[in-house]
């Protein structure tokens, strides 16, 4: 175990490992709760679920704000020794589109949400403002740019997880572990 809470030009720290692993449970629940959305009759039920996909959804907002305060005053581990240029370009690349996707799914749903005029909550303990007004036009945009983006997140998630069991496994270096406690 290595207890360091900032990151090193080796490794991540472990506030960087709690936040990485923390989004991929939180967006493995929304795709789950989607689903069970999809998949029950009852109109009750949906509504509850709806209103908990909205509170994890803006839990993952937070989240990823305080991820992307923390790599701002943090160094980013370097790539481990031998990567070629275009390896790292390729991890750079796909960790912005991440970063991208990951930012732009909870506020394209609470936008969703807010246009439709059923805003967003959070565990039934407070309401959050919308910030932007209704409207149909707005409201269906964001629900296409919210699906469109439903689709792209696993695509996008193959190729990084692919990269990092290829680090693992193929090119036996320490990418994965330095992700690990
Ligand atoms: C990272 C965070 C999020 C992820 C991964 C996510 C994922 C999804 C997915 C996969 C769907 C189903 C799309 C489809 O119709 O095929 C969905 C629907 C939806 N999402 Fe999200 N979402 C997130 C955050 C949010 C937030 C923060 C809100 C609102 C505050 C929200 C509101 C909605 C609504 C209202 C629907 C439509 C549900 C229905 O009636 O079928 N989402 N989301
Ligand atoms: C929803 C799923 C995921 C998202 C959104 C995501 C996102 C990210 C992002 C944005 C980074 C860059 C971190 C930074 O430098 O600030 C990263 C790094 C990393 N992720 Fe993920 N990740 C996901 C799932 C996974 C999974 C399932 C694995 C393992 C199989 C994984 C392994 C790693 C590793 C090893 C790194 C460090 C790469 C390096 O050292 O350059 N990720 N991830």
């Amino acid at each position: 175990m290595d207890w360091r809470l900032k990151n090193t030009s080796e490794r991540y720290g472990l506030v960087a490992q709690f936040l990485h692993w923390s989004v991929v449970v939180g967006i493995m629940l929304q795709y789950a709760w989607a689903w069970r959305i999809d998949n029950t009759e009852s109109i009750r039920q949906q509504f509850s679920l709806v209103n908990e996909h909205k509170s994890i959804g803006m839990t993952i907002l937070l989240l990823v704000l305080l991820r992307i305060g923390w790599r701002a005053i943090n160094q980013t581990p370097d790539h481990p020794p031998g990567t070629r240029l275009w390896q790292a370009n390729a991890a750079n690349f796909t960790h912005a589109l991440l970063y991208f996707l990951i930012l732009l799914m909870p506020l394209t749903g609470w936008m969703y949400s807010s246009a439709a005029g059923y805003g967003a909550e959070f565990y039934g303990l407070l309401d959050i403002p919308d910030f932007v007004p209704t409207s149909e036009r707005l409201e269906s945009f964001m629900h296409l740019a919210h699906e469109s983006m439903a689709w792209a997140i696993p695509i996008v998630v193959l190729v990084h997880v692919a990269a990092a069991l290829r680090h693992h496994f193929v090119l036996k270096d320490d990418v994965l572990k330095r992700m690990l406690p």
